[in-house]
């Protein structure tokens, strides 16, 4: 695995992401690029390299932050590394494939976009995921029944969507916990 290259996308993240702190910003890229790497450590066949690339750049170009066409932040950093084009497409084909909105019930082609998806997806779920719910409910000003509303209209499913079993294993844990806390938090409101 070329360190130098994770080292400077990991830099060069941290850059990108400088001013953005509602859930979608620098620490989520390296949980999931932590979750991802533990992930592809289960399976011997997985290109590592591939997996921590693309996870770093996963939400480098996402809609919801930056207005870039065709992968244009990822490829600029790809390009500086003097990485090869196919590489370049395959990293670019992956972040393109694992996006929830853009896919849904699409089956991934590679174990790597599968991991890279579950990393991704286990950053949803969780108390991780119940922060990051309303800090980016807070940031577009929305209330705190709306985003209830957000785990049942996706969070709540992406236990069942998980590609890879120990992502599945990890899922059923944090299911549980955001299911405790729907509880709790209807009981306090006293919402049904
Ligand atoms: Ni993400």
């Amino acid at each position: 695995m070329n360190s130098r290259i994770i080292e400077n996308a990991i830099e060069y993240i941290k850059t990108l992401f400088a001013d953005k702190a509602d859930g979608h910003d620098a620490e989520h890229t390296m949980r999931v690029y932590r979750n991802a790497m533990d992930l592809a450590g289960q399976y011997a066949e997985c290109d590592k390299e591939i997996v921590a690339i693309a996870a770093l750049l996963h939400d480098a170009d996402d809609h919801k932050l930056f207005n870039t066409e065709n992968n244009a932040n990822a490829r600029t950093f790809l390009g500086m590394q003097g990485i090869e084009p196919e590489t370049i497409e395959r990293i670019c084909d992956i972040i393109n494939s694992i996006s929830f909105s853009k896919n849904k019930g699409k089956t991934l082609s590679s174990l790597e976009a599968k991991i890279v998806q579950d990393a991704d997806r286990l950053d949803a779920i969780g108390a991780i995921g119940i922060a990051r719910t309303f800090a980016y409910g807070g940031g577009k000003g929305r209330s705190l029944e709306a985003g209830i509303g957000h785990f049942h209209e996706k969070l709540l499913l992406l236990r069942d969507l998980m590609n890879t079993k120990e992502a599945r294993r990890i899922a059923e844990e944090r299911h549980a916990f955001m299911e405790q806390f729907l509880k709790e938090f209807e009981k306090e409101t006293g919402a049904v």
